[in-house]
C-alpha cells in the first residue's frame, strides 16, 4: 500500500487516539442501536452476575469497533485483554492468552477472520463450555488434556465478515454491524475532540470537517489535527471556515470527502476501463493499491455514497461518479 498523506506516525496517533477515545457509552456518538442494545445485554449480565455473551463487531475500519470493545469492558467493570487474529499462530500462543483471564474479562481479539483454522477449533470450546483442549507431548506419549476457563466474554472484531467461518459467527450470542456516520454525528466527535484538545472550533467549520471524513471518526479526527497545525501556525485562536476549508483542499480532500486514492479509484475505473465492468484485481493493478485495501476501504464508501456499483461482472461507474470525476458519460443510465 502506498503512504497516505493523512496517516501519521503510529506511536503518535496511539497516544492521541488514547485521550480523544470515548471512555463510556454515553461518550461514544452515534450507532444508536447497537449502542442501546448493549446497554441492555451488558446490564442484564451484570444483574445475573454472569459473564457477557460473547461479541463480534464488524464494519470498516475507523468505525469504532476497537473503541466499543474498550466502552464494554469499561462498563462492565471488566478486564480488558487483548490479541489478535495474525499473532495467535500456534496452540501455545491461545492457550497463553486464555490461561491469564480472569473471571469476567473482556478478551479482545481484533481482526479475527485471521485466525487459522485449527485455532479457531480449539476456540470453540473455550466459547461455549469455557474449556480448553490441548495436547500435550508428542507421538506415542500424547495425550488431551482439558483444562477449565474462567467465564469470559470474547469480543471479536473484523472489517472482513465475510471471512468469518460460520461456526465461530453462530458462537457469537451479540453480533453487530458498525455503520458510517451521519456528518452530524461527525461534527459532535470532531467537537469532542476539539475540547478534549483544547482546540476551539466553530460549528460550521466542525460540520465542514465532518462532510470530508468519509464518514469515519478516525478520519475526521485526524483531519481536525491536521487543521489544528495550520490554524496554529496562521496564529489563530480558533478554527473557522476558512483555515479549515484551506487545509483540506491541500490536504486534497475534496468536498465529499474523497482522498487521493478513491479519486485514483474513479478516474481509473472511467478512464481506463469506459466506466466498467471491471474487477477489483484488474484496478487494483493498475493503480498499485493492494486488494484488500480496496474492498475493506476504498469500495465500501464509494459504494455507500452512490459512486459505484457492484455487478456479477464487476465494478461499474454511476453517474455521480462520472459528474465527480467532470468526465461525461458516453453510455445510457
Ligand atoms: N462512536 C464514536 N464516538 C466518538 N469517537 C469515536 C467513535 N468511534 C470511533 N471514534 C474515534 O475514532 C477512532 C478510531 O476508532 P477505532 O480505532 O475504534 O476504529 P476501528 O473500527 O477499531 O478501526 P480498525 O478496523 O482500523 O481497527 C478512535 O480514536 C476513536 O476516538
Ligand atoms: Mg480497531
Amino acid at each position: 500500500m502506498k503512504s497516505n498523506e493523512l496517516y501519521d506516525t503510529k506511536r503518535n496517533d496511539e497516544i492521541f487516539e488514547s485521550n480523544i477515545r470515548p471512555q463510556i457509552l454515553d461518550e461514544y456518538v452515534g450507532q444508536k442501536e447497537v449502542k442501546e442494545n448493549l446497554r441492555v445485554f451488558i446490564e442484564a449480565a451484570k444483574m445475573r452476575d454472569e459473564s457477557l455473551d460473547h461479541v463480534l463487531l464488524y464494519g470498516p475500519p475507523g468505525l469504532g469497533k476497537t473503541t466499543l470493545a474498550h466502552i464494554i469492558a469499561n462498563e462492565l467493570g471488566a478486564n480488558f485483554k487483548t490479541a489478535s487474529g495474525p499473532s495467535i499462530e500456534k496452540s501455545g500462543d491461545l492457550a497463553a492468552v486464555l490461561s491469564t483471564l480472569e473471571p469476567g474479562d473482556v478478551l479482545f481479539i481484533d481482526e479475527i477472520h485471521r485466525l487459522p483454522k485449527f485455532i479457531e477449533e480449539m476456540l470453540y470450546p473455550a466459547m461455549e463450555d469455557f474449556e480448553l483442549d490441548i495436547v500435550v507431548g508428542s507421538d506415542s506419549s500424547s495425550r488431551s488434556i482439558k483444562i477449565d476457563l474462567p467465564p469470559f466474554t470474547l469480543v471479536g472484531a473484523t472489517t472482513r465478515a465475510g471471512d468469518v467461518s460460520s461456526p465461530l459467527r453462530d458462537r457469537f450470542g451479540i453480533v453487530n454491524k458498525l455503520e458510517y456516520y451521519t456528518d452530524e454525528e461527525l461534527s459532535s466527535i470532531v467537537k469532542r475532540t476539539s475540547r478534549v484538545l483544547d482546540m476551539p472550533i466553530t460549528d460550521s467549520a466542525a460540520l465542514e470537517l465532518a462532510k470530508r471524513s468519509r464518514k469515519t471518526p478516525r478520519i475526521a479526527n485526524r483531519l481536525f489535527k491536521r487543521v489544528r497545525d495550520f490554524a496554529l501556525v496562521d496564529g489563530l485562536d480558533e478554527i473557522n471556515d476558512e483555515v479549515t476549508k484551506k487545509s483540506l483542499n491541500r490536504l486534497k480532500v475534496d468536498e465529499y470527502g474523497l482522498d487521493r486514492i478513491d479519486i485514483e479509484y474513479l478516474s481509473t475505473l472511467i478512464e481506463k476501463f469506459n466506466g466498467g465492468p471491471v474487477g477489483v484485481e484488474t484496478i487494483s493493478s493498475a493503480i498499485g493499491e493492494e486488494i484488500s485495501t480496496l474492498e475493506e476501504v476504498v469500495e465500501p464508501f464509494l459504494m455507500q455514497e452512490g459512486f459505484i456499483k457492484r455487478t456479477p461482472r464487476g465494478r461499474v461507474a454511476t453517474e455521480k461518479a462520472y459528474k465527480h470525476i467532470g468526465i461525461s458519460d458516453n453510455r445510457l443510465f
